[in-house]
């Protein structure tokens, strides 16, 4: 068994809607203001994809970005991994789907953790790297959560985007890469995010689409509360584990949920609000769409890179 080897991002890339919402769209929609938005959320406008397009469209853009990005082709890959809460269909899994569109033969399968997909799929694939069991793995995080928004909900439809993000995973020199990550979940949280209809356990009828049963439920203070805690106990234990200090980060990629929630945690790091990426105003929650460190589960998880 050859020695473990140190894996990384090689290639970014990524891909938004152009159809932009904002918050005065929204007050024509259902009973909310800019004004609440903007102080409880930092929300300002989200894209949102039309009608047609679905979730492994914008996965097959995010990934065809990447592979430009890493001056490679989709034939160099080893595997496909897709996060996401709003796949193309049940089944087959929407990797599959991008697989095929690709026109890469390899390995493909969907990672469903929430708005923590993308950081689970990317600590999947380092070790996967480590191992030397594969060389290249393509990471995509890609939502079209507009799908399943209640339009009607004020409560939760201000809140969310539809984006992809994708990344091409591969061997690093010594040193660099995936140091450390903390990746974890707890199910007694299970009902504050959820689609309560549509699984096993209530099959889809006239009642659950009357009681509009297919669309995202959150208890919104309930989340709120979670996610503060989680995402200082993650990165503080992804960054024990990488073996550095929180003062050497030099920029933190956080879940754009709530930019309250950000503005919380850069308080408690004790780091210059300048090392926070701040995006959540333009785009919303893109969930596994983004670098993410809480979410449906409910689950939590970040990772520590050196680039
Ligand atoms: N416009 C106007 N008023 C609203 C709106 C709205 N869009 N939404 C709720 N309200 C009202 C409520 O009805 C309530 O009114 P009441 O006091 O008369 O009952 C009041 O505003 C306060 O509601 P809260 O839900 O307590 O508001 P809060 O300050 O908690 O903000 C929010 C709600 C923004 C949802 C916040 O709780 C939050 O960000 N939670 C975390 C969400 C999150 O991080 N999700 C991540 C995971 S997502 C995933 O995995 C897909």
């Amino acid at each position: 068994m050859p020695d473990l080897r140190p894996a990384g991002i090689l290639a970014t890339g990524s891909y938004t809607p152009t159809r932009v919402l904002t918050n005065f769209d929204l007050e024509k929609m259902v009973d909310t203001s800019d004004e609440w938005i903007r102080t409880r959320t930092g929300i300002v406008e989200r894209r949102i994809a039309d009608e047609e397009t679905v979730t492994s469209d914008l996965a097959f853009l995010a990934a065809e970005a990447a592979l430009a990005d890493a001056g490679m082709a989709a034939s160099d890959l080893d595997a496909i991994m897709v996060a996401t809460v709003t796949p193309d269909m049940f089944f087959p899994c929407t990797a599959s789907l991008l697989q095929h569109r690709l026109g890469a033969s390899v390995a493909a399968f969907d990672i469903l953790v929430g708005c923590t997909g993308f950081v689970y799929a990317l600590a999947v694939a380092r070790e996967m790297i480590s191992s030397h069991a594969y060389n290249h793995i393509l990471v995509v995080g890609a939502e079209t959560l507009s799908k399943i928004t209640d339009w009607e909900d004020r409560s939760t439809c201000v809140l969310f985007g539809d984006a992809a993000g994708a990344a091409i995973v591969g061997p690093v020199p010594e040193g660099r890469g995936i140091l450390g990550y903390s990746l974890g979940n707890d199910g007694s949280n299970a009902d504050a995010l959820k689609i309560p209809a549509g699984g096993s356990g209530l099959p889809a009828s006239h009642e659950t689409v009357d009681q509009r049963l297919h669309y995202l439920a959150m208890n919104g203070p309930e989340v709120f509360k979670f996610a503060v805690r989680a995402m200082i106990d993650s990165s503080e234990e992804a960054v024990r584990k990488a073996g550095v200090q929180m003062t050497d980060i030099s920029l933190v990629i956080p879940h754009q949920a709530n930019l309250r929630i950000v503005d919380a945690a850069a308080k408690r790091f004790h780091l210059p609000s300048d090392r926070f990426v701040r995006n959540g105003d333009r785009y919303g929650n893109t969930s596994a769409a983004t670098i993410s460190s809480f979410g449906a589960g409910l689950s939590w998880g970040s990772l520590v890179l050196r680039w």
